[in-house]
């Protein structure tokens, strides 16, 4: 992961921008795979809440700028959705660098919400989505409720927009999880929110909580559409040499594949929690670990991290998924969501001896 690292400290310290320069000095990530047939009897759709996806492969906010940097690269039209990066009602810059550094099996983020702000989007920005040939979920921060409410408010009359993301999960701002770590001001937001916009919505939890499913349920009776698990994990890096923390804002968001069992286990929790759908996100990255996130419960899945190691991943794993469909002996999506069997397996030989 070493040289591709050096190009993903680049894209994130120096904007999502430049995610078009991977592809530049990439040609094999270039090199377009032919179309794959998908086999007729495949049913991909799913649906969370109101909101129906043509497939359940997702991209994550803030892992896919807001997507028109990626339309070189990938087949838009083939994802089930994409979730912009997160913003806000005023423009951000986001924290000081360092803003990224890679750990053993995912990396550490602290971008703090660098966003263009609200009015800058709808302009600039949702022009362009909405004319996208795949689903648009809109993620929202604010810093209090009112914002939120105000901001969904607004984005719940524009055409284009198929849903709104909560980000009630952000490590990396001041505030940024508190919505998410209080399940009565979780599920007041929620409630809020829903008063004010007709759009679908789903709440993006934080795994930083003692009970994912006390939020998970906060989130239900709020009103979630569905719930998408999970954002980073909050922790940090040490340059014991120069006793300094990596990161300029010390502590940050941890992803990739490092954090998958948790988000597999807040998945998993929050399906036997409620019955309102799950969108899995942590560590995503091949047709295994979306099957995995299935079977355990989320109706769809968000990709991150793996999109700079392979920016083609989701468009990639959408093809492979008929053949793991095939292989689990379903031919709907629907038909794998909380297959998992979670009796517990007790040794009654071991508890003896
Ligand atoms: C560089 C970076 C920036 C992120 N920015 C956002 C963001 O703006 N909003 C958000 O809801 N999640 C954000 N996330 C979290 C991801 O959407 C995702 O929840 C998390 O990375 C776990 O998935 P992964 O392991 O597949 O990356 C960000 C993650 C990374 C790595």
């Amino acid at each position: 992961m070493g040289s591709l690292w050096i190009v993903l400290r680049d894209v994130i310290n120096n904007g999502l921008g430049s995610v078009c320069r991977i592809a530049a000095v990439s040609s094999s990530i270039l090199a377009r795979s032919a179309p794959v047939s998908l086999p007729t009897a495949a049913d991909l759709s799913t649906r969370l809440g109101r909101l129906e996806l043509a497939n359940p492969i997702l991209v994550a906010s803030g892992t896919f700028g807001y997507a028109r940097e990626m339309e070189r690269v990938v087949d838009l039209s083939k994802l089930g959705g994409v979730v912009p990066k997160t913003i806000t009602v005023e423009p951000r810059m986001g924290n000081v660098p360092w803003r990224t550094v890679e750990t053993t099996a995912g990396m550490l983020n602290s971008i703090g919400l660098d966003n263009d702000g609200l009015e800058s989007f709808l302009t600039h920005h949702l022009p362009y989505l909405r004319a996208m040939p795949t689903k648009v979920i809109v993620s929202i921060a604010g810093r209090t409720e009112q914002e939120f409410v105000d901001m969904a408010s607004r984005l719940g009359d524009c055409e284009g927009i198929d849903a709104l993301e909560l980000n009630v999960s952000c490590p990396n701002v001041s505030g940024g999880v508190d919505f998410g770590t209080d399940a009565a001001m979780c599920r007041q937001l929620i409630a809020g929110v829903r008063g004010a916009c007709e759009l679908p919505i789903l709440a993006k939890l934080t795994p930083n909580v003692t009970s994912i499913a006390t939020m998970a349920k906060a989130a239900t009776d709020g009103g979630a559409d569905a719930i998408s698990l999970i954002n980073t994990l909050l922790g940090m890096a040490v340059d014991w040499r120069r006793r300094q923390p990596m990161l300029g804002n010390v502590f940050g968001g941890l992803s990739g594949p490092a954090i998958k069992p948790v988000a597999l286990r807040c998945v998993c929790q929050a399906a036997q929690a409620v019955d309102t759908p799950i969108v899995g996100i942590g560590g995503i990255g091949t047709i295994d670990d979306v099957m995995e996130f299935l079977v355990a419960g989320a109706s769809a899945v968000q990709i991150g991290t793996a999109n700079y190691y392979d920016p083609q991943v989701s468009e990639n794993l959408v093809d492979a998924l008929p053949a793991a469909l095939g292989t689990a002996g379903v031919q709907r999506v629907a038909d794998l969501v909380g297959t998992l069997d979670t009796t517990r397996k007790t040794n009654q030989t071991a508890c003896k001896a």
